[in-house]
């Protein structure tokens, strides 16, 4: 896809790997980026890192909950008002916590499905957008089973079956020309820990 020209909303950008994308789609010559998270220093931080190395009125950092979606509405708004369009979005926003896994459902599966179809809202050419894509990130956890991270894994399962399901129907596609991604990647670093707590968890829990 020619990034050139082209509007993102990218959520969680404020750091990690979102933080990652917005810098590659600024690099590639995107008009304008919205970063939306909840940690707003470090979403400041990334917006004046971002403008100084860039340009200054092509990345923005609005505050919003990915599980809020007036706050996400907001943010679709206002980016077109700002940079005149969207045309990609990328579902990034999520958490790593099974002791709060009822957020952790809410904010990595719940939301992303909701501010899913919003994107399409927002930029399906059938109520006047230019169309676009929709980027979700989910995680290879969500590929394979994942031991220590039960419901981790289950939120990641379920967006890869939604991402299939509705790129097959392709309603969504024909009729509004958005299309939809699904990336599944993972860190060396974190399968190796999880690697190790799976050996952990199989030797001290399961074997008793
Ligand atoms: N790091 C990995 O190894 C890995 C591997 C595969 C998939 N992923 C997925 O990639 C995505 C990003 O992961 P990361 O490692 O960059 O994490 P990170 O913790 O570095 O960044 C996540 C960002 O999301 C924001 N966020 C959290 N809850 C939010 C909410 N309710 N509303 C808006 N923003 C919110 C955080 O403030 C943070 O800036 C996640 O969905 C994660 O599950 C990560």
């Amino acid at each position: 896809m020619d990034i050139s020209g082209k509007v993102a909303i990218v959520t969680g950008g404020a750091q990690g790997i979102g933080r990652a994308v917005t810098e590659c789609l600024l690099k590639k010559g995107a008009r304008g980026v919205t970063i939306a998270d909840v940690h707003e220093q470090k979403g400041q931080e990334t917006v004046n890192e971002f403008s100084q190395q860039y340009d200054n009125e092509r990345v923005t950092f609005m505050y919003a909950d990915v599980t809020l979606k007036s706050q996400m509405e907001d943010v679709f708004r206002k980016t077109k008002t700002t940079f005149g369009r969207v045309d990609i979005f990328i579902c990034n926003a999520g958490i790593c916590n099974e002791y709060e896994w009822e957020r952790m459902v809410d904010i990595n599966f719940t939301s992303t499905i909701r501010n899913t179809y919003l994107a399409v809202e927002y930029m399906g050419t059938k109520n006047g957008g230019n169309g676009g894509v929709i980027i979700i990130n989910s995680s290879t956890a969500g590929l394979t089973q994942f031991p220590v991270l039960p419901v981790y894994s289950a939120a990641k399962s379920g967006l890869v079956g939604f991402a299939r399901s509705v790129a097959v129907r392709q309603i969504i596609d024909t009729k509004c020309s958005v299309r939809i991604g699904i990336l599944a990647g993972y860190s060396s670093l974190f399968s190796s820990i999880g690697f190790l707590l799976d050996i952990y968890v199989y030797e001290h829990l399961t074997c008793q």
